[in-house]
């Protein structure tokens, strides 16, 4: 232990479109660590990607070998200290895309070699996780027990995970998405439509200027697993615009589709993520992922948490889409649990990389 008790984490990820590196002060306490965010530089790829509709991986790559050096030195900077005084690297390991991962986890380990830091291989999902937690004073020691059992919705890019979490430290997850993602059908009817990348906060500025939107279907809204499908409700989507040849001239009709794609998708989530809560006697429910910075489905869990009189977590938007600090926070919480750190030569990324 240090003299003031307070470590400190750099944590980096890449493992998508957005370079990020993060501070954080942690202090680690008998259940929960107290974590302070020193600093949260996240530098977005946006611009680079959207004239191809989509992220490209080695295009992505190449821009985080670019980004990777200005984004942790300013994130040093505004954290107000030096390497030397990091006493822990964290880096997302995976799931992702492998060129993007390679980038933040060899940087990573260079780093944690050149210093003789140990380094905290993070998994992405496990970031998103625990995302609702960062900031909140909750975060002083201890998640208390009445908050459990809680139901965990992760609705990303890349991923859709129900998750139940007994404790800080225990979850298993209950069902997935069993073809896209809720994020990736998001950005393919964007696509359809022909809105610009990233598709999702597209989707819900045009759904907001809906007048009739259209009825779709929801699928597996009735099955009695947790998992999710949306590729038929973006192949539903499809059809209707190819039978209806208007839409892609009137903004109107594709506000419609916008509205109606997103209450099918919100209402499918909403759903299995309440029957989850009810089954498992839920005392919380909380919400994370890029697609959780959507407006609708955060009104929508809220509104089921309140009904449920179960309490709601969601993190600020700068959390739901990717950064460094709920890598950080991750990190922090692996290290409190025990779990040890690793010699920088024994890590890989792994984009296939379990939950
Ligand atoms: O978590 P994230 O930043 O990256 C992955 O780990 O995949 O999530 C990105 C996803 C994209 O699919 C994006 O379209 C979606 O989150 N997203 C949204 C919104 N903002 C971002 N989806 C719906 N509504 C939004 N407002
Ligand atoms: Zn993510």
């Amino acid at each position: 232990m240090k003299k003031n008790n307070f470590h400190t984490i750099l944590a980096i990820e890449t493992s998508c479109d957005e370079t990020a590196t993060s501070v954080l002060a942690v202090s680690f306490g008998r259940d929960f660590p107290k974590t302070t965010t020193l600093s949260s530089v996240v530098k977005s790829q946006i611009k680079l990607h959207s004239k191809f509709g989509g992220v490209v991986p080695e295009v992505a790559a190449r821009a985080h070998v670019k980004n990777i050096l200005p984004v942790t030195e300013q994130a040093l900077a505004e954290a107000k200290i030096k390497l030397a005084d990091v006493d822990y690297v964290a880096v997302t390991a995976g799931p992702g895309l492998i060129p993007s991962l390679l980038v933040g986890v060899e940087f990573a380990k260079a780093l944690a070699f050149a210093l003789n830091k140990p380094i905290i291989p993070v998994n992405h999902m496990l970031g998103h996780l625990y995302s609702p937690f960062a900031r909140l004073p909750a975060t002083s020691y201890q998640l208390p027990a009445h908050l459990f059992p809680m139901v965990s919705l992760i609705v990303s890019g890349g991923h859709t995970i129900l998750a139940l979490m007994t404790d800080s430290k225990h979850y298993r997850v209950l069902g997935e998405t069993v073809d896209d993602a809720a994020g990736e059908a998001f950005d393919k009817v964007a696509k359809l439509l022909r809105l610009p990348y990233p598709g999702g906060p597209q989707v819900s500025k045009l759904a907001a200027k809906a007048k009739q939107p259209v009825n779709f279907p929801r699928p597996m809204i009735n099955s009695k697993n947790y998992n999710f499908s949306f590729s038929g409700l973006k192949t539903a989507v499809l059809y209707y615009v190819q039978n209806n040849p208007a839409t892609a001239k009137s903004s109107q009709l594709k506000a419609n589709i916008c509205a109606g794609f997103q209450n099918a998708a919100v209402d499918v989530l909403v759903t299995k993520t309440m029957r989850a809560a009810k089954e498992f006697k839920a005392k919380s429910i909380s919400l994370s992922g890029g697609v959780a910075a959507n407006q609708k489905l955060r009104e929508a869990l809220q509104a089921t948490s309140y009904k449920l009189q179960a309490k709601f977590f969601v993190p600020p938007m700068n959390l739901c889409t990717d950064n460094a600090e709920m890598i950080g926070l991750a990190a922090a919480l692996m290290l409190n649990l025990g779990i040890k750190p690793k010699k920088p030569q024994t890590i890989k990324a792994d984009p296939n990389l379990q939950l």
